[in-house]
């Protein structure tokens, strides 16, 4: 039987999709109601577009989730997608694609804090003075949700010759060598330089950086938010950067997203923002095609495809 794939991916990747040797229909997916897809097709391949966040509280379609077998989210987030996107038999999520751009993203806000070289640039002999750079080697690096990207980072950082401390939610140990696990969020922010966050938008982790946190910060230290604005009280960030109890923030994600005209974020000193665009996706696409083109393969040998989503958990 023709597996139907009912796609929300660009043409061109839709494309190259159906020279995918299991030989799949690919159909498009109406814009307005993408949910409308459980009608005619077996696996519903999703984007964060912006149909999914005005639906976020919608009720569940009638029909849903219908024919599919399956719900694949090219992100790996799954919180921009109502909850009962989640119901169908199988979701997966494109967890991984992305973690080495964004790991990229993570080490250029750490050097720009630590070696700020545009900041110490002398332009005449009047300049010409001794600045204190800060430093990698020998900082640490504490980061909180630690899958994929974490991990990525982690592999990086140690590599230059930094500390680093992480927290997970489950018990399991840390696959990459020389991290220490901390049992809490607060013990990871008390003891970094560079805190990351990399966990999850979920009801458990809505504003899990807030005041009660930030208040175990060192003064010096940096916070770089690459996860899901709603993982941060931002009130409690600006507080904390204008009362001198936290450095700066690099933010790559806000809540909402874009942020309206005029927040403080946009123009604050202490932050770096820039418009959610750590992944990179136009040059991790071919990696997203890959993993899709592997998941359809084991699914189409009754095989369990990659980064099966825990609804319950939601991620
Ligand atoms: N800026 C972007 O463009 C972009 C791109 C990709 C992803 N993201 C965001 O970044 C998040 C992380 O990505 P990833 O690929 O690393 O995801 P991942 O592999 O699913 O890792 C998530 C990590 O967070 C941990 N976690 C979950 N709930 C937690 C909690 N309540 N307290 C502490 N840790 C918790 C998980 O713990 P366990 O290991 O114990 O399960 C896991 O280590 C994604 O969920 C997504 O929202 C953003």
């Amino acid at each position: 039987m023709t597996l139907v794939i009912a796609s929300q991916l660009e043409a061109g990747f839709n494309d190259e999709l159906r020279d995918h040797p299991a030989r799949p229909q690919v159909i498009d997916v109406p814009e307005e109601t993408p949910w409308d897809a459980a009608k005619s097709a077996d696996v519903l391949l999703v984007r964060p577009s912006p149909v999914w966040k005005k639906s976020l509280s919608s009720p569940r379609p009638d029909l849903w989730p219908g024919r599919l077998k399956w719900v694949y989210s090219a992100s790996t987030g799954v919180d921009y997608y109502p909850k009962w996107l989640l119901e169908a038999p199988l979701v997966t999520c494109g967890r991984g694609v992305a973690a080495d751009e964004i790991a990229d993203y993570i080490i250029s806000a750490i050097y720009h804090r630590a070696k700020d070289l545009e900041g110490a640039r002398v332009r005449s002999l009047s300049e010409w003075r001794q600045i204190p750079l800060g430093r990698v080697t020998g900082s640490t690096i504490g980061i909180i949700g630690f899958g994929a990207i974490g991990q990525e980072v982690a592999r990086r950082v140690i590599a230059l010759g930094a500390n680093v401390t992480a927290v997970r939610r489950r018990d399991q140990a840390s696959p990459v060598v020389g991290v220490t696990l901390l049992g809490s969020i607060s013990e990871v922010v008390a003891s970094a330089d560079h805190i990351l966050l990399a966990l999850p938008g979920t009801p458990a982790t809505q504003k899990v950086i807030n005041r009660a946190v930030l208040a175990h910060a060192k003064p010096t230290a940096h916070l770089i938010n690459i996860a899901r604005g709603s993982v941060l009280d931002q009130d409690a960030l600006l507080e904390a950067l204008d009362s001198g109890r936290l450095a700066y923030a690099t933010l790559d994600v806000t809540d909402p997203e874009p942020l309206p005209e005029g927040h403080r974020l946009y123009t604050h000193s202490k932050v770096r923002l820039t418009p959610h665009i750590s992944s990179n996706y136009l040059v991790v696409r071919h990696r997203l095609l890959e993993k899709v083109a592997n998941d359809i393969a084991l699914f189409t040998r009754g095989e369990t495809p990659s980064d099966v989503v825990d609804a319950a958990a939601g991620y």
